[in-house]
């Protein structure tokens, strides 16, 4: 498939950007809203890829560099929110945003990369050349957007 993988812009923060993420979890933002959170994002340096078919959005990944004290101030990139439009899954499509992220956190001097998925998912991951490695551990606060 012809696939364009680029940053996300204001622009592209449409119903189908955030029908595309639902397919990870539900989003529950007015797409005013998701615009808001996208500046927020982008004053955390966090940063968005989307992919496109035909300049439409089938997918996006996220990816934080983390500066560390440790390992002699090196960083680590931490990829987050892979999701592929339901339509659009078993393509390559996520492969390529995973790569791409990859790509992105290695040229940004990362010494490694990190994510977290269920175990369902290690086989995707694994062609890509990730390997299982620790475990995610997680708390919940009740009452709290997100939760
Ligand atoms: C998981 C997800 C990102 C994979 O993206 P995709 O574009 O569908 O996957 P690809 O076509 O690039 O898959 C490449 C290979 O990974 C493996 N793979 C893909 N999805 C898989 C799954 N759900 N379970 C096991 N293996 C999977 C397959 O071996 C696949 O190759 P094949 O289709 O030739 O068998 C996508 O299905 C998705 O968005 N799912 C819902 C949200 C989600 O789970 N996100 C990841 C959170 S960690």
């Amino acid at each position: 498939v012809d696939i364009v993988i680029r940053e996300l812009t204001g622009q592209d923060l449409t119903e189908r950007f955030l029908e595309t993420l639902a397919s990870l979890s539900e989003v529950n933002l007015s797409v005013t809203e998701a615009a808001e959170v996208f500046q927020r994002r982008l004053r955390a340096g966090i940063r968005t890829f989307v992919a496109l078919h035909h300049d439409e959005i089938v997918g996006t990944a996220s990816l934080l560099i983390e500066q560390k004290f440790i390992h002699h101030g090196g960083k680590s990139g931490h990829i987050e929110d892979v999701a592929v439009h339901h339509d659009h899954q078993r393509q390559g499509i996520g492969s390529l945003l995973v790569a791409h992220a990859t790509e992105e956190a290695r040229k940004a001097g990362c010494y490694k990369v990190m994510l977290n998925c269920f175990d369902d998912r290690i086989p995707f991951y694994a062609k890509l050349g990730y390997r299982a490695h620790d475990r995610g551990m997680r708390l919940d606060f009740s009452g709290t957007a997100g939760s």
